[in-house]
């Protein structure tokens, strides 16, 4: 028997899956790491600590079974955070991450004077905070000398796979959100690296998500505890990884992931030119495209309230007291802006508000209005794609979230559409695997996998009578950031 690994490189942990060719899943690790917040609205990461993670964690995903029979690895990483090594490839300062807001200034030249219409032109895209074209400004500006060092730029996943195979490479899907990449055409826009003043020479080689990359060195392979040739594809972006993984591979197919971050991410035939760019035209991982909105928090908004506000771990017991009849009935309102917003506001200053308390508010009044601000929020995304007519009949929901019977009620009611709950929980780890086996020339491709993978466990359905309150609630919703608008910018 073949063995792949799969490997999904979050904020919080790494989460690995080994899979076999029939795509069961054998055994799964996580390993956590820290994010720092060096100052207020900064996120950063070591990358080492995502190396030491991958190095510990496929050793115990490994152990017991026939070190010859891995064949292959597909790593799903977080996006758009700013990787640097200087000429011997070593990490000249900490990853900037993609929930990082440092850069409004740079997003704010390169939205206005560089301008709006030119970045689509010429990218597909405009700019947001987390991307990472508008920190590679920031470092020219702000650390001048570790911006002359730059020998390599490089996306979260693309150092793994850079550590694995000694070749610097990355995929369309995650390059797309470097803001440097003419997503239409799947090449390096000479202008965008002119306006950020680096070369093609500093940035990998593009490949597409399943292409093999090379092979894991002799010196690492005994470091994993594995023998033989083990494939390495270039994987992807972790939402494109989750895409595969659950089957988000035919035009017009939705999948939102609620982790850290909020998602949905709509899989297109074409490439999707957008009028207000407000969400994101991305490249996909099964070589076509895909269109995608993202918040920054939302997964994290409901860890943040009960583990360090509430010092619970138990979600569950949180939720017990929302039945059914509380659904769209709540008082209190939540703005999930926790590290400011991605899209469709695009502000740095935005943050997390509460509003609606009374004296008899209860505990569980204000964790429900935590679930439905991340919704309402995911809808606001759901609202431009309309505009720009793309039509989302149904979706699929991974990531920690969509764990909770009552988080998927709400988003199934919020949005209007039937949520189904795919057997495979683990999103962009089983699409690494997925890819590693395209890459391995187990199968032939993206969709002839999700065929013989993918199924789905149960679907929640909207309710009537529950969309018609929810719709009323998110009218209420929508009001408050225009109102707190200019109040966030004297928070600072
Ligand atoms: C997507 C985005 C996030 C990260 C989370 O644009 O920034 O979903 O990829 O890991």
């Amino acid at each position: 028997m073949k063995y792949y690994i799969g490997a999904d490189l979050g904020t919080s942990a790494l989460k690995l899956l080994l899979a076999d060719t029939d795509g069961k899943i054998i055994n799964t690790v996580t390993k956590s790491y820290d994010v720092y917040f060096p100052n207020p609205g900064w996120s950063e990461q070591n990358p080492l600590d995502w190396w030491e993670a991958l190095v510990s964690g496929v050793k115990e995903l490994t152990d017991g079974i026939d070190k010859n029979s891995v064949s292959g690895i597909g790593v799903g990483g977080q996006m758009h955070g700013l990787v640097i090594l200087d000429e011997n490839d070593e990490v000249i300062r900490p990853a900037i991450l993609w929930n990082d807001g440092r850069t409004q200034k740079e997003v704010d030249y390169l939205n206005n004077t560089i301008g709006k219409e030119k970045l689509a032109s010429l990218t597909g895209n405009i700019a947001f905070a987390g991307f990472t074209a508008p920190k590679i400004l920031w470092l020219k500006e702000n650390e001048p000398e570790n911006f002359g060092r730059i020998s390599k730029i490089m996306l979260p996943k693309d150092y793994i796979n850079y550590r694995l195979t000694g070749v610097h490479s990355i995929d369309y899907s995650d390059a797309s959100g470097t803001l440097l990449l003419d997503v239409e055409n799947k090449c390096w826009s000479c202008e965008m690296l002119r306006i950020c003043d680096v070369s093609e020479k500093q940035l990998p080689k593009l490949f597409e998500s399943y292409d093999k990359t090379g092979v894991i060195l002799p010196e690492i392979l005994s470091e994993l505890g594995l023998d033989g040739d083990v494939t390495v594809v270039a994987g992807a972006g972790d939402n494109a990884a989750a895409a595969i993984g659950t089957g988000t591979v035919l035009n017009g197919k939705c999948n939102i992931s609620l982790g850290t971050s909020g998602t949905f991410f709509v899989s297109s035939d074409n490439y999707a030119k957008l009028n207000n760019n407000a969400i994101h035209s991305f490249c996909h991982a099964n070589g076509d495209y895909h269109i995608m909105g993202c918040i920054l928090s939302a997964a994290s908004c409901n860890k943040w309230l009960c583990e360090d506000i509430l010092k619970t771990n138990d979600y569950n017991e949180e939720q017990a007291e929302i039945t059914d009849e509380k659904l769209g009935c709540n008082d209190v309102f939540f703005l999930p802006y926790l590290m400011g917003e991605r899209s469709p506001i695009n502000d740095t200053d935005a943050r997390g508000v509460l509003i609606g308390m009374r004296l008899d508010t209860k505990r569980s009044d204000i964790v429900q209005a935590v679930l439905e601000g991340v919704a309402f929020a995911v809808r606001d995304n759901f609202e431009i794609a309309k505009e720009a007519g793309v039509n989302i009949s149904r979706s699929t929901l991974c990531g920690g979230g969509a764990k909770s019977p009552l988080w998927r009620k709400i988003m199934a009611n919020v949005l209007n559409i039937p949520i189904d709950i795919p057997s495979a929980e683990e999103g962009p780890g089983f699409g690494g695997a997925v890819l590693a086996m395209i890459g391995d020339g187990v199968y032939r491709n993206v969709s002839e996998c999700a065929e013989k993978f993918v199924s789905v466990k149960g679907t929640v359905m909207p309710d009537a009578d529950t969309v018609r309150r929810y719709n009323k609630q998110y009218n209420k919703f929508r009001q408050i950031y225009p109102s707190l608008k200019e109040v966030f910018k004297e928070l600072k």
